[in-house]
């Protein structure tokens, strides 16, 4: 399975820590925010991942990063021209993984625990058939994210950063699709906020019923704004360093 890495937007609600700087090379614990999405990838076995970015971002992140060796990697990069949102940064790779089913992480999100068993999870779903899975994790404000409605086990719609939230949950960053996922981007609007949502994605695999979702149970933390980088700070300190150490990561 491939794996795509989204660490394109403009940083805005970090202003001025982004003014210069991609919000994905920011500091979380020890690393480059961006190392944690590549990390559990790794950790899932998914070595061969593309990374979207701005223009003005790419070289950053090509300095930083490189071809992957170093990290264990095989990274190939696209560039957004214009921030459009997550959906139309994922329509940019899909030359890089062509007929298969993949994983796409976003760049600003921190995850507490592994997630080999979703991936697991995933590929027993489409061996069987097709379809999409994302994962949720209960928060207390669930009006920051895509918010699941759940109906017997199942969800039925998500809600982008709804008023009144449908349940307790927040759809994280972490998404599975089959390649079925570029025709439905095709037939996407731009939402209230210009951008091509990935919550309307999911929606279209909710109504065909081929949603699935797995639900974490550890800490997880959307780094995008000032007080989910502070906490993911807190929260990922030692992180991987077993593994990197300060020699693996140079
Ligand atoms: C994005 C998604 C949202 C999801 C969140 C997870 O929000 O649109 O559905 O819950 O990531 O971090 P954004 O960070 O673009 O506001």
């Amino acid at each position: 399975m491939k794996g795509v890495v989204l660490a394109g937007g403009t940083g805005s609600r970090l202003y001025p820590l982004t003014r210069v700087t991609n919000k994905h090379l920011l500091p979380v614990g020890r690393y480059p925010m961006i190392y944690h999405p590549l990390m559990r990838l790794r950790r899932a076995g998914i070595l061969e991942v593309v990374i979207v970015t701005s223009p003005e971002h790419m070289g950053d992140v090509v300095n930083l990063l490189g071809s992957g060796s170093r990290l264990g990697l095989d990274l190939t990069y696209r560039v957004q021209d214009e921030p459009g949102g997550i959906a139309q940064a994922l329509n940019l790779c899909k030359t890089f993984v062509g007929d298969s089913s993949f994983i796409v992480a976003l760049g600003d999100n921190i995850l507490g625990e592994d997630i080999t068993d979703e991936v697991a999870a995933f590929r027993e779903q489409t061996a069987k058939g097709s379809g999409a899975r994302v994962l949720l994790k209960e928060v207390h404000d669930p009006e920051r994210y895509g918010v699941p409605e759940i109906v017997d086990g199942r969800i039925t719609r998500v809600v982008e950063k709804p008023d009144s939230p449908p349940s307790s949950y927040s759809v994280i960053g972490i998404y599975f699709y089959d390649s079925s996922v570029f025709d439905l981007i095709s037939t996407l609007t731009p939402s209230r906020r210009g951008e091509l949502e990935i919550s309307d994605v999911s929606n279209m695999y909710a109504a065909a019923g081929t949603l699935t979702h797995g639900v974490l149970s550890s800490w997880w933390g959307d780094a995008g704004t000032f007080d989910g980088l502070e906490e993911a700070n807190k929260l990922s300190r030692d992180l991987f360093y077993e593994e990197l150490g300060g020699e693996g990561a140079r």
